[in-house]
Formats: structure tokens, sequence, C-alpha cells
């Protein structure tokens, strides 16, 4: 299944809307790449930090939270290797003076080449009158297509000069491979040069004597050096897990996909210490789960998949990325990485502290290896909005087709949980659904809502993600019963006003997510 990108436009103008999502500063033009979350989407963020805190958390007896400053020693930065290396290339475009990751140009352009060779193949094999074409002999033929045979080419070399941090390299590859500016088809580039990421600040009142400082860009570290800390304050035994969830910050070069590349975010990290040898046992283990925690809140399979990198950081010895499709392809959610001993004992190195766990069975003390998963909180907010957006015929009162914009986001993560709307605003209905609303609202987010006619209100509750409206009408004055209507089928049933409450707690219940 392929997405219609044309709807990501429609997405971003439906967030701003309808309050999950503005742009950060807007009446000073904005801010790029920083956005603030409106009424819905903080109840919604909110709703998936909760199901993510308590999923590690709460969930695993051997598993503890930690909340870390967002600014940290300096040096720890030197011990994590973000200051040689948390950089990417950049590039200029001297006609058009805009901005770009070398790499991805390189990588899009990559993508294009693939993408024009598939075409062409696919036509080839339907001139000849074929249509389902095994994989395998698509692939064979597709190989030989030049296009594929020079994204083939292209593809080694920019490995190789990334690979050597060959910048000039990388340079000539762009203009070898004649790879123009995306917006106007300029070929006048800049040399390639390197642009750290990290947000440099000054710790101290006084500019003299004040110390460079960095706004944290991940949370990792702040569980790394806080590892003695927590192990012995909790008296905890391998395995154990640290997480922890907030804002990092990284001065992204380009950030153009809305809130999927961010320049402030918030990531839900665990770091999982465990014995050096059982490293290959608990990645596993993790990717699976982590995996599974996405579709189990509602992502479709299809628009999901595990990316196992060939190209491993240096301190990693595996990684994989379970990827989502979003309007514009396939990338990266959330991280699973097998970080072996790095981090501990480059602290152990810089800070000449020992992080060692001492084992109680065998009387030995080691550094321990570590199993990390890390995902975007926006990320994955971006993901649920992506997931949920859709515009689908729905009859309206008099019997006319019209489109209706829905939501369908998993229960548990939709912002508001049921909109409790009378009929009309007399006959004491907008009584008895005020006092509805407020037993309820102890126990979940709902709203009431009685301008506009029914089926406007129904349209609006669709829109927001709302999962259940509850409708007080004249017959309830009568016997007490209501309408239950249901988002996703637009379906309506009679159910007794007293029941409303155990209705919703069933349907809202977190126990069958929870339950492995
Ligand atoms: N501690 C490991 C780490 O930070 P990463 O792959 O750089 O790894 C982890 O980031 C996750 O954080 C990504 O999978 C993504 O969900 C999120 N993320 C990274 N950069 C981001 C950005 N600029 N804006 C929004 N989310 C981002």
């Amino acid at each position: 299944m392929q997405y219609d990108a044309s709807l990501f436009p429609k997405l971003i103008a439906h967030a701003k809307e309808h309050g999950f999502v503005f742009q950060s500063s807007e009446i000073y033009d904005g801010l790029s790449a920083v956005y603030d979350y409106g009424p819905l989407g903080v109840l919604l963020k909110n709703n998936l930090r909760e199901l993510w805190w308590k999923s590690m958390v709460q969930l695993h007896a051997n598993i503890v939270g930690l909340d870390a400053a967002i600014l940290m020693h300096p040096t720890v930065w030197k011990a994590s290797g973000h200051v040689d290396a948390f950089s990417d290339p950049l590039i200029d475009n001297k006609d058009s003076k805009r901005r770009y990751r070398a790499d991805q140009l390189i990588e899009d352009h990559i993508a294009k080449l693939l993408d024009k060779a598939r075409k062409d193949t696919e036509k080839k094999f339907k001139k000849e009158g074929r249509e389902d074409v095994p994989a395998d002999e698509f692939q064979r033929r597709m190989g030989g297509d030049r296009n594929a045979q020079k994204a083939t080419e292209i593809q080694a070399r920019f490995e190789a000069a990334l690979g050597a941090s060959d910048w000039p390299g990388l340079r000539t590859l762009i203009e070898e491979a004649d790879i123009v500016d995306p917006d106007t088809g300029s070929r006048n580039w800049t040399d390639v040069r390197q642009f750290n990421l990290m947000f440099r600040t000054q710790l101290g009142a006084m500019a003299e004597g004040a110390s460079d400082v960095y706004l944290r860009p991940e949370t990792a570290q702040g569980i790394f050096v806080n590892f003695l800390n927590v192990q012995r304050s909790q008296r905890l035994k391998l395995p154990f897990g640290i997480a922890q969830v907030g804002k990092a910050f990284r001065n992204e070069i380009v950030a153009r996909q809305f809130i999927f590349r961010m320049r402030e975010f918030e990531q839900m990290e665990l770091q999982f210490f465990i014995k050096p040898g059982t490293q290959r046992e608990w990645f596993d283990y993790w990717r699976e789960t982590r995996l599974r925690w996405h579709h189990k809140l509602g992502l479709a399979p299809a628009r999901l998949h595990l990316h196992p990198h060939t190209k491993l950081a240096h301190y990693a010895d595996a990684a994989v990325d379970i990827e989502f499709e979003f309007p514009f392809g396939f990338k990266e959610l959330e991280g699973i990485h097998s970080r072996t001993d790095y981090d501990l004992s480059r602290h152990e190195e810089f800070s000449g502290k020992k992080l060692r766990y001492f084992d109680p069975d065998t009387n030995e003390s080691f550094v321990p290896y570590v199993v990390e998963t890390s995902v975007g909180l926006d990320r994955c907010f971006l993901t649920h909005l992506c997931n949920a957006y859709s515009e689908e015929p729905a009859p309206t009162a008099d019997g006319e087709e019209a489109l209706r914009t829905v939501l369908k986001l998993h229960p548990l993560v939709a912002p508001i949980k049921a909109a409790i709307l009378p009929l009309v605003n007399k006959d004491g209905m907008p009584e008895i659904a005020e006092k509805l609303r407020r037993e309820l609202a102890t126990d979940f987010m709902v709203v009431g809502e009685d301008k506009d006619t029914i089926g406007r209100r129904y349209r609006r509750m669709d829109a927001k993600g709302v999962p259940f409206c509850v409708t007080i009408d004249s017959q309830t004055l009568a016997d007490e019963t209501v309408t239950l209507r249901h988002r996703d089928t637009m379906a309506q049933e009679r159910i007794a006003l007293s029941q409303v409450h155990s209705v919703l707690q069933s349907a809202l219940s977190p126990k069958a997510f929870f339950a492995e």
C-alpha cells in the first residue's frame, strides 16, 4: 500500500485547524523546525508518553526511571563523541542560497534513479503482457536498467566517500552525478563542510570565565553518567534498565517535513544494562518488543518495517531502525542499538571514575554492555497522525454523499475520549449532558458541545479523533437511554445512561493493550 502523498499538506493544515500543532512564534513568521503543541496535541502527546512509560517502567520490575538535566558537563559530550563526530556534511547552493545535507542530496538522487528504473521495468513487462512478475525476476531485469546501474555505481562511491570522511569526494560525486538544486535546478555548489549539530550556550552570568555548555542532543548520556547512582540507590542487579523521557536539541541542517525533523524535540529512551555476551539475545528481545508496541497501538503492519543497519556506528555491534511509511517514504521512527560497553568505558576514561558493576554471584566487576531503544515522541505523534488521517465518503442527514475527515486514532492515543452532546438546547437536555460530562470527567478526558446541528458536531468530533459521541435526546427524557456513536464505523446504538461510564471504561481499558 502506498500513501497518498497529497494528503500530507492537508494533514498539516488539519493539525493546525484543530489545535494539535502550531508553528512556534507564528505571529513573527515562525521559527524554523520548532513547533508548539495545542490543546489537543498536548493531550495526544501526554497519552503516548504515558503509554511508553507504563510499558517500560511500570510493567518491567527491572526498569526504573530517571529525569536528568538538559545541561550537562561539557566533557560528557567529548566522551560520548558528539563534539568530534556529531555532524552532518553540509553544502550550499550559491544561486538559490539554500542549504542542503550533501548525503541527503545524493540519497534522494539514488532513490529517483531507482524509481525511474522500476517504472521503466514495469512498462517493459506490461508491453510483453506480463503483470504479475515474480519479485526475483523483476529485480534481475531491473538490475540491467541503465538508471539502476547508475544508482549502484553512485551508491558505492557515496559509501566509500562517507566512510573515509572524504568531503571533497562527496562534492565531486554531486557534480559528476549531475545533482541539481531540487528547488531551482542550479548546479552552482559550494564545497562540502562538516556542521556540528549541537546547540552551544554559556554557563554563568559573565561572558568571561563562563564555560561553553551544550543543549543535550540525546537523553541517553544523562542515563550513562548516572549509571552507578541509579544502580546503587535502587540495589539493581543485571540485567536492568533505566528509562527517560525528555527534550533533546539538534541544529538540523535541513528540517522541512513538519514535525518529522525538529530542532527541539522529545526522546523516549531506554538503556538496558546487561552482561557482556548476552547482547544478541537482548537486542532481539527489544526489537520485537518495540515493534509489537507500535503494532498494538494500531499502526498498520504494512506501514512498519525493520531496517537493519549494514554500516554500524563505531560504538555499536548491531543496530536496526523501526521504519514507518510516512507520506514522504519509509523513514526511521525508532532505533534499537546494541551499544556494547562503549559509553560507560568512555565516561570511565574521561572522568577517571570507575563505572563498573560488581557481580555478587561471580565476585567479578566489569563494565556492562547496553542495548538501547530510542524513539522520538514527536515522531511517534506524527506517525499516529499519518496513520489515522483519512478522508472518506459519508452520507449527510439528507442522504447526500459528502466527504468526512476522520482521525482514526487508537482510543488510548486519542486526545479526547468522548463528546457528550445534547441534541437540542432545551427540555433539560443540556443539564443532563453537563451532569454526565462532570461524572465522566474524573476518569476520562471528555468534552461537551452544544453548538450546531448534531451532524456537524459528529463531523467535528471525527476530525478531532474522538472515538465516542454520546447524544442526549428526547428519548433520554422518556427512558434514560442515550445514543452511543462509534467514530470509525459511524454505527449508533442505544444504551442506558447509567451504562455510559462502564462502556467507556471497558473500551478504554489499557489492560488488553498492556497484556502480553
Ligand atoms: N540515543 C540514540 C539516538 O539519539 P537517534 O537515531 O539519533 O539515536 C533516536 O535518535 C530517535 O529520536 C529517532 O529514531 C527519532 O525518532 C528521534 N529523532 C532524532 N532526531 C530527531 C529530530 N531532529 N526531530 C524529531 N525526532 C528526532
